[in-house]
């Protein structure tokens, strides 16, 4: 029934597991552990978690209503309450394209480290290759890194073209409860390794000197910030796609505070998981991927059980990156099937082959395309990767969001959203707040977040501290 058409989800639970599964991916595994970690700590957590709080789960709730009312993916959903602001359905088709480009080129890194791992376990995957040596043959071949991001994308697409509730739902209601199984057992390795103590200091130590002058603290404020947006799979549209296929007697309110908890658990579960094996083996914590796969294969090598861990590691790396990648190409596959009715099967190929052409030049950006740099508009030249990530995460994200709160609070009336949120004969006892929140304070800590991205932020702050 529910899978022909448009789609429903099955249960609530099968939803919420997709929901999870969006929101829990890379951003929670290599973003937040170290932005943690060199953010200030427990001062990071605290405000991140004040974040989700105050914005998170509004955004949420508000992003959940606008898909359920209106039972459209993005564009459709934004053009039914104001045909003005279908632009931005249009902006968060694109922010899906430019992040699947380069989400799955990282995803596609974890398939290859899981494949060496399992041959490690019975004999030499690496062939005694460091961490650095063997990242950088691996990135550096332009054949393997585009086969990988190729099956990377062919996995997701699989999995998108059954179906929401055949596909999707399925998938994430599997899957979700596995990773997080793998991550009780990655934790329990990583924090009795000796010397791991390190590591929880360096996450959990309290440092509220970050807070010391005005352009730290918003530098901070705009990261925890930027962060959120991109764990929560918010201000792009994800989350209202998801919440079209909800029905009405849904509970919305218990969803948009349980997304939040359970990625915010995950991102520090995943931080326990990594961090106190970086410092047990001695090793500098650094960015990103570097992170992920560099890094990390120092700390395998040097551990009891390395191949084994290695192996179930990059494998929960590989899930979450999939249940990720499967809410964006989500996004557009509905955007066909919607607007253009065109059937499942024909909006997924074609989404799909768009997205794997976007994507080749940052598969090749460790190798042939390595010296190319793109400009920030802050005027900071980076990698084709950082530059995507850039585009994706600081701009057209926070800048979906900040319309999107401007659309409910402003455009529309936060009341029509409070009917919607209230459907089920649910009694929404926050409603004045909620609506007070996504019409006055949302916004305008989104449109710090996007003011920094730009880079006229550390601007202003210049000309006052003249
Ligand atoms: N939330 C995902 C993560 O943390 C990334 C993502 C962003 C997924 C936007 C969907 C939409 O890795």
């Amino acid at each position: 029934m529910s899978d022909k058409g448009r789609g429903t989800w099955g249960s609530n639970f099968g939803f919420l597991m997709a929901a999870v599964g969006s929101a829990v991916g890379l951003g929670n595994l290599w973003g937040f552990p170290y932005k943690l970690g060199k953010n200030g700590g427990f001062a990071f957590l605290l405000v991140y978690i004040i974040f989700v709080a105050v914005v998170g789960v509004v955004v949420i709730l508000g992003e959940l209503a606008l898909g359920r009312k209106t039972k459209l993916s993005p564009v459709g959903a934004n053009r039914a309450i104001n045909k003005r602001f279908a632009f931005n359905g249009w902006l968060g088709v694109l922010a899906s394209f430019i992040i699947l480009s380069f989400y799955s080129v990282l995803g596609s890194w974890s398939i290859k480290y899981f494949f060496t791992y399992c041959i490690e376990i019975f004999g030499s995957g690496f062939n005694g290759m460091s961490g650095p040596e063997f990242f950088g043959n691996f990135t550096a071949d332009p054949v393997q890194s585009i086969i990988y991001q190729l099956i990377f994308i062919i996995l997701t697409s699989a999995i998108v073209i059954v179906g929401v509730q055949s596909g999707i739902e399925k998938f994430s209601k599997i899957m979700m409860p596995c990773l997080f199984i793998m991550l009780i057992i990655i934790i329990i390795r990583s924090v009795t390794l000796p010397g791991a103590m390190q590591g929880i200091e360096f996450m959990f130590k309290p440092d509220f000197s970050v807070f010391s002058d005005v352009k730290s603290s918003f530098d901070v404020i705009a990261s925890a910030l930027a962060q959120m947006f991109f764990s929560l799979s918010l201000g792009m549209g994800t989350m209202v796609c998801y919440g079209s296929y909800l029905n009405k007697n849904s509970n919305l309110v218990k969803n948009a505070v349980l997304i939040p908890v359970f990625d915010t658990l995950i991102a520090v579960m995943a931080g326990l998981a990594i961090m106190p094996a970086v410092f047990a083996t001695g090793i500098d914590p650094a960015a990103g991927p570097s992170l992920l796969y560099i890094t990390l294969h120092g700390v395998f090598e040097s551990m009891p059980g390395g191949a084994f861990f290695g192996a179930l590691f990059y494998l929960l790396v590989a899930i979450a990156a999939l249940t990720s990648s499967i809410s964006l190409l989500e996004v557009s596959t509905s955007y066909f099937v919607d607007e253009k009715k065109w059937s499942r099967k024909k909006a997924t190929v074609i989404a799909t082959i768009a997205i794997f052409v976007v994507g080749i030049p940052t598969a090749l950006s460790f190798g042939l395309l390595g010296d190319v740099k793109l400009m920030a508009l802050n005027g900071e030249l980076m990698g084709i990767l950082d530059w995507m990530d850039y585009v994706g995460e600081y701009l057209l994200m926070t800048l979906g969001a900040l319309l999107m709160c401007i659309l409910i609070g402003w455009v529309a009336k936060p009341s029509m959203f409070v009917a919607e949120i209230e459907q089920s004969g649910y009694n929404f006892k926050y409603k004045r707040l909620w609506s007070f929140m996504i019409k006055f304070v949302t916004p305008v800590l989104v449109f710090i977040t996007f003011l920094t991205a730009t880079g006229l932020f550390d601007k202003i702050i210049a000309l006052f501290s003249k």
